[in-house]
């Protein structure tokens, strides 16, 4: 539908969102990554487009095309996307945290592949943490408006919320996955300061276009 936003919503905002999931290298040939496709992420930033603003969308390794209009920069990585987005975020209205971003890398990157042998021990991954992008832009002193996601496979209610505490931002979006990975269609759940407010299920299209029109309203009420 061409002129959904009626008024531009977003209009002379920037906002800033992370996508897809990372892969984080064990050899030059192998990696640890997850199951996410970056739709939702890629359906938001079209949709924040259409509503006026100025889009910048910092992608993992996914296999979508970049919404008419919307800048992109490509990351492999968790550090990538972190030193791609941290001197972004000041500059920014509203900061969208969709990525499935891997929660560890291995510790250690082997220059070559990794060969089996006869007799050999199969290789111990040892596992470091990776920074948390969206802790680290809502500790920002100008910091964006926020907003985290939650994929969960139970008690999606109770996770999303102890999320906005814990990474001190002002939305939550939750979605039960992992049936939702990779799929056309999710319902969300939003939860804030206030309360919880459930968004039915419909197509990640739809449910952009409400969750940019929230995101719209609650920046409109801070300022
Ligand atoms: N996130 C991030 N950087 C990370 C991990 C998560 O920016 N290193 C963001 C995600 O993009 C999402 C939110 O934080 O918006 C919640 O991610 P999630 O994986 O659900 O939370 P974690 O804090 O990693 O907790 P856990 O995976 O144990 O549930
Ligand atoms: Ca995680």
């Amino acid at each position: 539908v061409i002129g959904f936003f009626q008024p531009k919503v977003l209009q002379g905002k920037k906002l800033l969102i992370t996508a897809g999931p990372t892969f984080e290298p064990i050899d030059p040939v192998r990696g640890l990554t997850n199951l996410s496709s970056g739709k939702m992420g890629f359906a938001i930033a079209r949709a924040a487009q259409e509503a006026g603003a100025e889009v910048t969308l910092v992608a993992g390794p996914v296999h979508l095309d970049t919404p008419a209009g919307v800048r992109r920069i490509d990351v492999r990585t968790a550090r990538q996307m972190f030193d791609a987005v941290l001197p972004l975020a000041p500059e920014h209205d509203v900061f969208v945290a969709t990525a499935a971003v891997a929660d560890w890398r291995p510790a250690d990157v082997s220059d070559a592949k990794i060969k089996k042998a006869p007799g050999r021990d199969v290789p111990v991954l040892e596992l470091v943490e990776n920074p948390d992008i969206l802790a680290a832009v809502a500790r920002l002193a100008r910091r964006p408006y926020c907003v985290g996601f939650a994929a969960e496979s139970h008690d999606l209610a109770r996770h999303a919320r102890e999320k906005l505490q814990r990474k001190n931002v002002p939305l939550v979006v939750g979605n039960l996955g992992p049936a939702t990975f990779g799929r056309d269609d999710n319902a969300l759940l939003l939860v804030d300061a206030q309360g919880e407010r459930e968004v039915p299920c419909a197509s990640k299209r739809a449910l952009s276009r409400v969750l940019v029109q929230e995101i719209a309203q609650r920046l409109a009420s801070r300022s």
